[in-house]
C-alpha cells in the first residue's frame, strides 16, 4: 500500500549555503494494505522526515513514494494537471499530529470539515460527514465545542476524524500520542486499531515509545541515522535472532552476561511448554541450569514466552545442550553473540 524506495532527504540550513542535514539516506519501506505499521526510533532517526515526504509534504531528494499503486513522486513538482493529481492523492492520506493542529476559532465540527471545504463539497454533504466521524471517533456530543473545551484525548480524537474526512486509505500518525497521558495514549491507539479493523485503514504510525509498537502494529521498522535497521512483522522479528527490536519488544529481563556461565535466551510460541525442557536438558546433561528470567506476554497479537537460562561453563562446553535445545524446535538466542547456525551442534 505504501512503498518507498531509495527514499533520500537531505537538508540544507541557511537557504542552502549551511551544512548538510540526511534526514533520510536511502530507505526502502513496504507496508502492506490493512496493516498497522509502526517506525520507531530516537529523536532525530528521521521519523518525521519519512513521514512527510510520505505524504509529499516534504519533497524527497531522491527516490520514490508509491502509495495505493501511484507514484507520488513522479507528480510532484509538474504540471499543473500532475498538481491536481497530487492534490487528490494526498487528499486520500490522512495525517495526524502530535500537536493536533486544530484550529481554536473553530468548533469541533467546523474542525472536521476543514479538509471537505477544500474539496468543494457541499454543506450539506460537510456537515453530515463530519456528525458521522465524530461518532465514529465517539465525540458527537461534541460537535459545537471548541478545541480549548476538551481534553488532550478529545483534541487528538478530532484530529483523526478530521484525518478521515477524505475517506482515506492510508493514514499517517507523527508521534499522535507523546503528548497524552498512558490512559489517554491506551484509548487513542485502541481506537486507531478499531479503524484499522473496521474500515481497513492502512496506518503508519510513528512513535519513540516501544509500548505503542507492542500494543497495535503489526509490522515495525527501527530507524537510526536516517537508515531502516531492522524491520518486519512482529512475528518475524520475534524470530531473528538478535533482533534488537525484538528483544525491545517482549524483554526478557535478567543479567546477560557472568563469568564462566552462558547465557540462553529460549523464546517460545503458542504454548509449547518449555519446563520439561529445561528438566529433561539438566537430566541428560547433569548440568544445574539457572532461570535468569522469564515472561509470557502477547506482542502484536502472537502469544509467546521467553526466558533466559543460565548454563554453567563457557559457550564453547555448551555447544551440544545447546544444539539439544534447538532440536526441541524452541528458538535459541545467545545474548552477546552471533545467531549460531542451527547445525552447529550436530556437527561436533
Ligand atoms: N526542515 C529542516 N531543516 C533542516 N534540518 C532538518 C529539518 N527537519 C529535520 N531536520 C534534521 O533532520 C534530522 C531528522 O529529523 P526528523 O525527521 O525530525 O527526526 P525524528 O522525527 O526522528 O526526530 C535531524 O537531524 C533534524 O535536525
Ligand atoms: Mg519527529
Amino acid at each position: 500500500m505504501i512503498t518507498t524506495s531509495g527514499l533520500t532527504k537531505i537538508y540544507r540550513a541557511h537557504r542552502g549555503r549551511g551544512p548538510e542535514v540526511v534526514a533520510l539516506d536511502g530507505v526502502d519501506l513496504h507496508v502492506r494494505k490493512g496493516e498497522v505499521y509502526g517506525v520507531i526510533g530516537q529523536s532525530g532517526a528521521g521519523k518525521s522526515s519519512l513521514i512527510r515526504c510520505v505524504n509529499l509534504l516534504e519533497r524527497p531528494t531522491s527516490g520514490t513514494v508509491t502509495v495505493a499503486g501511484q507514484d507520488l513522486t513522479a507528480l510532484a513538482g509538474r504540471g499543473p494537471r500532475a498538481c491536481r493529481e497530487l492534490r487528490r492523492a494526498r487528499s486520500r492520506i490522512g495525517m495526524v499530529f502530535q500537536h493536533f493542529n486544530l484550529l481554536s476559532s473553530r468548533t469541533v465540527q467546523d474542525n472536521v470539515e476543514l479538509p471537505l471545504e477544500i474539496l468543494g463539497k457541499s454543506r450539506r454533504e460537510r456537515s453530515a460527514k463530519a456528525l458521522e466521524l465524530l461518532d465514529l471517533v465517539g465525540l458527537a456530543d461534541k460537535a459545537r465545542a471548541y478545541p480549548a473545551q476538551l481534553s488532550g484525548g478529545q483534541k487528538q480524537r478530532v484530529g483523526i476524524a478530521r484525518a478521515l474526512a477524505g475517506d482515506p486509505e492510508v493514514l499517517l500518525s507523527d508521534e499522535a500520542t507523546s503528548a497524552l497521558d498512558p490512559d489517554t495514549t491506551r484509548q487513542i491507539l485502541q481506537l486507531l486499531r478499531d479503524l484499522n479493523r473496521q474500515l481497513g485503514l492502512t496506518v503508519l504510525l510513528i512513535t519513540h515509545e516501544m509500548d505503542v509498537v507492542k500494543s497495535v502494529c503489526d509490522s515495525a521498522a527501527l530507524m537510526e541515522k536516517g537508515r531502516v535497521v531492522e524491520s518486519g512483522t512482529v512475528g518475524e522479528l520475534l524470530a531473528t535472532p538478535g533482533s534488537r527490536l525484538a528483544s525491545a519488544l517482549f524483554p526478557v529481563g535478567g543479567e546477560a552476561t557472568g563469568a564462566d556461565r552462558t547465557v540462553v535466551d529460549v523464546t517460545f510460541h503458542g504454548e509449547a511448554a518449555t519446563q520439561p525442557v529445561v528438566s529433561r536438558l539438566s537430566r541428560t546433561y547433569n548440568i544445574d541450569i539457572s532461570i535468569l528470567g522469564a515472561a509470557v506476554d502477547t506482542v502484536g497479537g502472537l502469544q509467546i514466552g521467553r526466558m533466559r537460562l543460565a548454563l554453567p561453563g563457557r559457550y564453547e562446553d555448551n555447544v551440544v545442550p545447546i544444539g539439544f535445545l534447538r532440536e526441541q524446535g524452541l528458538q535459541i538466542d545467545i545474548p552477546g553473540r552471533e545467531a549460531a547456525p542451527l547445525t552447529e551442534g550436530a556437527r561436533l
